[in-house]
């Protein structure tokens, strides 16, 4: 089978490279699946720039989303059969034409979610719904915030903030992103690059401030963040991509931006902090994602979520695909298909 490698860290014209394998065997509790596509996501291209210390050491295959038919199964392996349509959150090994991952890890997929569609629902999706419905509990008219909204993640939180009827806040970068986060139905698009965002939150609420925020953009976004909060507000790092793409200098200015918070500075004004890593809750409690994962093929199915895809790329264009989320392109869910 083809699998695409990293072989090195750095621009991703020269990072990757196909190479002919062996298909791999499930053994028990396992699953091998004959991937139709499989997703990209910004980890991703931390991990290309040597900037993610999850990722195996090069030569590795990345890619944690995988679409497709399970083409064997290993033992104990009951809710599954050879021949059903899944989708899969795969622990690195999804750029590739066959790839195995734990059967918990995997769920079926009606035949009206295309393959593309389908490798969102794994890591971005689950993401966004561990966090929004499993670490916090949106009420209706909640005041929340979700950054870097245009992204897959945040597309996935402004889809579940809407099903949960709450007032959404939601930056990105561009008009053309604003314009996206209007269709979305976000009720305050806030476009970063031209307006501050804890300004316009002050504005907006009447200095009374934000039940919830989702954050994966780190350093001093957080800070700000935390600010914004009103009594009883929580604010949710998943990521830092503040942090990407910089010296170690511009590194350890936006790690210090963060702020420091000691317990007592969340008692007194009634805020929490909370951090969530889908990969730590996948290792060590394999239930609660294959739990996340039914609850979003469900909503999907229902039509809650629909996730976007913002462009499919060709196997062979992996290197263009990186660049392009890199370069802030993407809108939603971008996908590879082989
Ligand atoms: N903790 C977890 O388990 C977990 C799981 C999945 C994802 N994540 C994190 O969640 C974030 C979103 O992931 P995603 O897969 O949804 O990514 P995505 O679709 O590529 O969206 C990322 C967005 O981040 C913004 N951004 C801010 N700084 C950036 C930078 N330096 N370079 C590129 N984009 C930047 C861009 O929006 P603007 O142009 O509007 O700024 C971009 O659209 C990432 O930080 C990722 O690491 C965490």
């Amino acid at each position: 089978m083809k699998a695409i490698f990293l072989i090195k860290n750095g621009s991703a014209q020269q990072a990757f490279e196909t190479r002919e394998i062996p298909i791999p065997t499930p053994t028990s509790g396992q699953v091998l699946i004959k991937v139709d596509a499989f997703g990209l996501n910004f980890a991703d291209v931390m991990a290309r720039n040597g900037m993610y210390k999850d990722a195996p050491p090069i030569p590795c295959v990345l890619g944690y989303d995988v679409a497709g038919t399970v083409e064997k199964i290993g033992e104990e392996v009951t809710h599954l059969k050879v021949g059903n349509r899944v989708t899969a959150m795969t622990r690195f090994g999804g750029y590739a034409e066959y790839a195995i991952t734990d059967a918990r890890a995997t769920a079926i997929i009606p035949e009206t979610i295309d393959a593309a569609t389908a490798t969102a629902l794994t890591t971005q999706y689950c993401t966004a719904y561990f966090s929004a419905a499993e670490m916090v509990n949106l009420h209706p008219g909640n005041k929340v915030l979700i950054h870097s909204g245009a992204g897959g993640v945040g597309t996935a939180l402004i889809q579940f903030a809407k099903y949960k009827q709450c007032e959404i806040f939601s930056t990105a970068g561009s008009e053309e992103k604003i314009k996206y986060l209007k269709q979305l139905g976000v009720h305050h698009p806030i476009n970063y690059q031209t307006h501050d965002f804890e300004k316009e939150v002050k504005k907006i609420t009447n200095e009374k401030g934000l039940d919830v925020i989702f954050d994966a953009v780190g350093g001093k976004s957080v800070k700000k963040g935390f600010r914004s909060l009103a009594a009883g507000g929580r604010i949710i790092c998943y990521g830092a991509s503040d942090m990407t793409n910089k010296n170690l200098w511009g590194k350890l200015k936006a790690a210090i931006g963060f702020g420091f918070y000691h317990p007592v500075m969340l008692m007194m004004p009634s805020k929490a902090m909370i951090g969530v890593n889908m990969l730590s809750v996948a290792d060590q409690h394999p239930q609660i994602l294959q739990r996340c994962l039914t609850e979003v093929v469900k909503l999907t199915a229902s039509g809650v979520f629909k996730p976007t895809v913002g462009k499919v790329f060709e196997a062979s264009a992996i290197a263009d695909a990186h660049e392009y989320l890199e370069k802030r392109k993407s809108m939603g869910k971008v996908a590879i298909q082989w």
